[in-house]
């Protein structure tokens, strides 16, 4: 059955620039993300640093603009001074956050060479879990200090004479969560953000300093988090973050197509808390929200073979190297999701101005790889990379009229869209998602403001097979195909939208 959406977009109206950091990706130490993700010495592709030149080409490609780095849990138990220096010196530790042996071999030298070749800013994070202002400060002066003092020396050292001018900075980690190591209340924490901020802004002025929001939307102390701890950070921080991921759960696909009502209830619920703060301390600036960690992730599925089930390896005693944890397959519902959200965060580009899918390679991650073997695109690679290519000049607010469903999360619409406009360019980019499970949506578009004459490109991601995957068998399973539906007929686009499908539209 095939019903019908209609969709108008006004030039006037525009939410924001697009915020190029939108489209940043998220490398933890853990897992198979760094040992055997980007770092295989001896690997046929490998660089002469040991990073894999299949997973580089691929990150180019995926067009990741930032990486949030190191951590994640990992971070909380982090001591980046273990990761510096020659390689046989640096210590292995028991890492607690996931269970493993922490080898040190890659740290900030290595990783900031990695963000270099793969064209990508870093966002780097402190460990305010276990640690505190001192040596959130010694890292500060360790990567952006001009030589002359000891631990900008001491980089100079170590190979990098030139300070790496990391300008965006995570202030712990999801420490309102009892997983965290050094989890502690919103009280403590906001003093703790606080103080490290003033200490860093006074170091270095200028930086963008993110606090820690709530872990997900379900944590019950969600809302007053937001409100402490910026009643105590306001003025030295510039951003609250976000983290959010999505599962299909008891096989209600209706609910997870419906994710992204999750995620903009997260965006204008953290927005308004963090508002009603500034009102309340008399303030003019206004706190972005940097959505630091989104996907979908199979949190609490059995685990595959290949994984090592945690809880036996823990109580084996068992810190193994880089093991495999988290290598969630995706499927074309988990990509059609994944596109979904970006759509949901182009919409807030007047708030959110960083986000991270998190991660980058092997755990939750857009790409995989084989030890020794090839690198390959997960279905979620797609919507990501067409994303961050396409959307480009402004982000405008199209008006959208289309039918709902019935969801977990409320009234879902069946069509969503997000538009950019690129005037210099004169080109323009629709991302469109039919989360439509039983049928087709004709979506006519509405372009006449835009005074562009043509559908330059439609590619479509769908398959009858809602759960059709890519695996190292069959690494080219699902793709993205040519939509010959698109049509543009005097100012109005029409197009034709499979059930649960994800599409890109360029106008010119
Ligand atoms: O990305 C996996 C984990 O999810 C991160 O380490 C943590 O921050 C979040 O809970």
């Amino acid at each position: 059955m095939t019903s019908s959406a209609s969709i108008t977009v006004d030039r006037a109206a525009v939410v924001a620039p697009v915020p190029r950091r939108l489209f940043g990706a998220f490398v933890e130490h853990g897992g198979r993300g760094i040992h055997t993700g980007l770092y295989e010495p001896g690997h046929p592709t490998a660089t002469e640093d040991g990073f894999r030149g299949d997973v580089l080409e691929l990150v180019r490609e995926l067009g990741v603009t930032t990486v949030r780095y190191p951590g994640g849990n990992f971070v909380s138990g982090y001591r980046w001074e273990d990761g510096i220096g020659p390689r046989e010196r640096r210590p292995r530790r028991r890492e607690l956050a996931w269970h493993a042996t922490e080898t040190n071999e890659i740290g900030i030298d290595e990783f900031a060479r990695w963000a270099r070749l793969a064209g990508s800013e870093i966002m780097l994070a402190v460990n305010l879990g276990t640690r505190d202002i001192q040596e959130a400060l010694d890292l500060l002066e360790y990567v952006n200090g001009a030589p002359g003092t000891t631990l900008a020396d001491r980089r100079a050292a170590n190979g990098s004479p030139d300070p790496y001018g990391i300008r965006t900075w995570c202030l712990g980690n999801e420490l309102d969560g009892k997983w965290q190591l050094g989890y502690m209340t919103a009280d403590d924490y906001g003093k703790l953000a606080a103080r490290t901020a003033q200490a860093m802004n006074a170091a270095e002025p200028g930086l963008e300093l993110i606090a820690c929001g709530s872990s997900w939307t379900g944590m019950a102390t969600f809302g007053e988090w937001e409100r402490v701890v910026l009643e105590h950070a306001y003025d030295h921080v510039s951003h609250i973050s976000c983290h959010a991921y999505y599962f299909e759960q008891d096989g209600d696909i209706g609910s997870f197509l419906a994710s992204s009502l999750d995620m903009e209830h997260f965006i204008r619920t953290t927005a308004a808390t963090a508002d009603h703060v500034k009102a309340k301390l008399r303030k003019t600036k206004t706190i972005g929200i940097s959505f630091d960690e989104w996907n979908v992730w199979y949190q609490g599925r059995p685990p595959t073979e290949s994984e090592a089930p945690d809880a036996a390896r823990i109580k084996a005693g068992e810190w193994p190297v880089a093991p495999r944890q988290l290598e969630d397959v995706y499927s074309v519902a988990d990509a059609v999701v994944v596109g979904s959200l970006l759509i949901t965060l182009l919409r807030n580009a007047d708030r959110v101005e960083f986000a991270n899918l998190a991660q980058l390679v092997n755990v939750i991650a857009p790409i995989m790889t084989e030890p020794g073997g090839p690198a390959w695109r997960q279905t979620t690679f797609f919507p990501f990379s067409l994303t961050a290519r396409l959307a480009t000049g402004v982000v405008l607010a199209p008006r959208i009229r289309t039918g709902e469903y019935d969801s977990a999360r409320g009234a879902a619409p069946l069509v969503d869209a997000a538009v950019t406009f690129d005037e210099a360019a004169g080109s323009a980019a629709i991302f469109l998602v039919n989360r439509g499970m039983t049928g087709s949506q004709t979506v006519t578009i509405d372009v006449t403001s835009l005074g562009l004459t043509a559908v330059a490109q439609a590619l479509t991601l769908h398959d009858d097979d809602v759960y059709a995957k890519n695996t190292l068998a069959d690494q080219t399973r699902v793709g993205l195909t040519k939509n010959d539906s698109a049509a543009f007929t005097d100012g109005v686009v029409t197009v034709e939208l499979p059930p649960v499908s994800w599409t890109a539209l360029t106008l010119s």
